[in-house]
């Protein structure tokens, strides 16, 4: 690895302080600017950040209290906020043509309707969110809910967000980002929470870990070093119906992960790595949990049971969408959807408002997609005519599919209608256009 792991401690991302809170909403006001991340010894490395940090401050936003954002851009270039996984009106949601010019501002309004779930903003400027992704716009929002308060969950400390991104890095400290038009970026050093492969110290308890994979187009396999297993609790959406036990959990760009974590397995004094399995030399090691003691809280469990499952509408329409490689000839599109690649004039599809659909996903390339949804949730029906992984049985609104393979989703069009895209996640394919576009309709 050109970078020893396990050589800093985890760091956190800020929680962001809204300016005014009352009991139905929070405000906040967040600068998009430059800034600069301490990440390698002795340098100081260049990033376009949320307030100037990478990653963005945290935005923790509760279930019945709406979340107003005023998004400042200082950043010198067009840029434009997304809430991936956020349930919104369409004005609030990013949409390519709502950029925000630099020097001009923007307010999001967020009403925090949906489930509880580990949520995230992240620019999408349309076409460069390649870019501005990997110079470091983004941050974790994390909606709770006090209905789930029963289930009894780590919480405050034993919550703990964790951010995985891939990055190369000049001499000088600043990020090196090479295009690679098929695979999209990847870089040779993970960090977590903007931190080369950090240590955290645990206590012998359970901990609640929140993972996000923010990278640009690098998929991981998380698995603990000696084997054990962690115990999937949440996806995209929220908590799962039931816990799934894993001994390795796949992430595809913008999948989030929720896991409990045992530590009372582990004797004080153990080092336990968490592995991206497959990984190069030099990101296989993702970080490193070191168990330093014992508190109390020892006899603490895990739910059998974490969220009802819901009745969902019928099925109102089935819809197919090959996902292909065009080459260059005659255009700059390469990676498309249902045979051609965005414009804003496209629109894909008109499904009504409180229906829900089957969307087959078919790759025909030999690329991973992980296929995301704006405005809505679905469920994954089958992978392959099989039923899919437990882990993926709760709301997703990001699924992969891998070369040749078929996947279809359920999704529901609850809440709010209007003009949506959907687009693969691994940002470099995204913003050559395989994007396409929804109108929801009432
Ligand atoms: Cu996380 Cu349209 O993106
Ligand atoms: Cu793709």
């Amino acid at each position: 690895s050109p970078f020893e792991p396990f050589q800093r401690d985890l760091p956190l991302p800020p929680l962001a302080k809204p300016v005014r809170a009352s009991k139905k909403l929070e405000e906040y006001v967040i600068d998009m600017k430059p800034g600069t991340a301490d990440i390698l010894p002795g340098l100081q490395t260049p990033v376009l950040g949320y307030n100037g940090l990478f990653p963005g401050p945290t935005i923790r936003a509760r279930r019945g209290r709406a979340v107003h954002v005023t998004q400042r851009n200082q950043s010198g270039r067009s840029l434009n906020v997304h809430l991936h996984g956020g349930v919104t009106e369409p004005q609030f949601d990013g949409h390519p043509h709502d950029a925000i010019p630099t020097g001009a501002e923007r307010l999001y309004k967020y009403p925090n309707v949906a489930h509880s779930a580990t949520l995230w903003y992240h620019d999408h400027a349309h076409g460069e969110t390649a870019q501005t992704l990997f110079a470091g716009l983004a941050g974790f929002y994390i909606l709770d809910d006090p209905d789930d308060k029963h289930l009894d969950l780590p919480q405050g400390d034993y919550d703990v967000p964790l951010m995985i991104t891939d990055r190369s890095f000049n001499q000088d400290g600043s990020f090196r980002y090479r295009f690679d038009l098929d695979r999209g970026f990847r870089g040779d050093t993970i960090l977590v929470n903007g931190a080369v492969a950090p240590r955290m110290k645990v206590e012998r308890r359970l901990y609640r870990l929140r993972f996000l994979n923010a990278s640009n187009a690098r998929a991981y396999t998380l698995k603990l070093g000696n084997g054990r297993e962690m115990i999937q609790i949440g996806s995209d959406g929220g908590l799962l119906p039931a816990p799934v036990r894993r001994k390795e959990i796949p992430m595809e760009p913008a999948e989030r992960v929720d896991v409990i974590v045992d530590f009372r397995q582990f004797g004080v004094g153990s080092k336990v790595i968490l592995h991206n399995e497959g990984g190069e030399p030099s990101t296989d090691a993702v970080m490193r949990f070191d168990v330093v003691r014992a508190t109390g809280s020892e006899d603490a469990k895990i739910p059998q049971l974490l969220r009802e499952e819901e009745e969902l509408p019928e099925v109102n329409a089935e819809r197919s969408w090959p996902l292909t490689f065009q080459g260059l000839a005659g255009g700059a599109s390469m990676w498309q959807i249902g045979g051609g690649g965005f414009n804003e004039m496209r629109i894909d599809c008109r499904p009504r408002l409180g229906s829900t659909e089957l969307w087959t996903w078919r790759n025909l390339s030999q690329r991973t997609h992980p296929m995301h949804m704006h405005g809505y949730h679905f469920r994954v029906v089958s992978v392959n005519g099989k039923p899919p992984h437990p882990g993926d049985r709760g709301w997703k609104d990001t699924v992969a599919v891998y070369p040749n393979e078929t996947v279809v989703v359920r999704p529901y069009f609850d809440y709010f209608g209007g003009l949506y895209v959907f687009h693969c996640h691994a940002a470099e394919h995204g913003d050559m256009s395989m994007m396409g576009q929804m109108e929801v309709v009432a």
